[in-house]
């Protein structure tokens, strides 16, 4: 089973900030998730909200500021004094840092509460400029944007995300078409996402923070676990292999 950093090392360092994502680049997991929305001025910046209150010293909407509007706040204060100073990063300088490392890169594209038109079509420049397609996931609870990226790039690989399972998995998964599923922590559990899995089917799980949880989903064949305490799933992980 593999591990993912889940908005970069989440637990320890701000969630979807520079310094989060340099502190996953060191660890010898399989990948790193994180979000993406569009500004005012369609520049493509990491968070999870669609707003910046919860994660910033700022407010209002991504949707609703440009990127040096954005940048005027703070991403590190809320989490610690010692991570003052921390940016909003855009997608360009996070896949700098990734640019450099094995990890695979799970861009989740946050379309389904806001319509960024044409984000698909960015995110995918932005890849392909960096001629990291071999290792990047593309992944949405927005499945027109999933569709829309197995027509713009059938070579990536894709993925829909599930708060709840659909009953017939593998069908969806071929009329999308997807080359994997991402799941709740609970869905992973139920039939529909167990019975995908012994069909084959790639199955990642967030988000995955508890050692009993791992222990639950291990013997079921998931692929991967996005979690934020990456480090605890290190050490599990390695005393499972032993
Ligand atoms: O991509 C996996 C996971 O990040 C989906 O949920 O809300 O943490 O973006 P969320
Ligand atoms: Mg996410």
């Amino acid at each position: 089973m593999k591990i993912i950093a889940h908005r970069g090392y989440s637990a320890k360092y701000p969630e979807n900030t520079l310094a989060a994502f340099r502190a996953a680049a060191k660890l010898p997991i399989y990948g790193v998730e994180f979000d993406v929305h569009l500004t005012k001025d369609r520049e493509l910046v990491v968070i999870h909200d669609e707003k910046i209150d919860r994660t910033s010293n700022g407010s209002g909407f991504v949707k609703d500021m440009t990127l040096e509007q954005l940048r005027q706040f703070d991403y590190g204060i809320w989490f610690g004094e010692e991570f003052a100073g921390e940016k909003i990063p855009t997608l360009s300088e996070v896949l700098e840092v990734f640019a450099i490392t094995n990890l695979h890169i799970n861009i989740e594209i946050k379309s389904d509460i806001f319509i960024y038109e044409g984000i698909e079509e960015l995110v995918l420049q932005e890849v392909t400029s960096r001629k990291l397609e071999d290792r990047v996931i593309l992944s949405s609870f927005d499945h027109e944007a999933v569709q829309k990226v197995a027509e713009l790039a059938p070579n990536i690989e894709n993925a829909p995300l599930f708060a709840n399972p659909v009953l017939n998995l593998r069908d969806y998964l071929m009329q999308v078409p997807a080359k994997a599923l991402h799941v709740s922590l609970p869905s992973a559990l139920r039939y529909p996402v167990r019975q995908a899995i012994k069909a084959g089917e790639i199955v990642r799980v967030y988000t995955v923070n508890e050692i009993e949880h791992a222990e639950r989903l291990l013997p079921l064949g998931v692929d991967s676990i996005f979690t934020d305490e990456v480090e605890l799933m290190l050490e599990f992980m390695n005393r499972e292999v032993r």
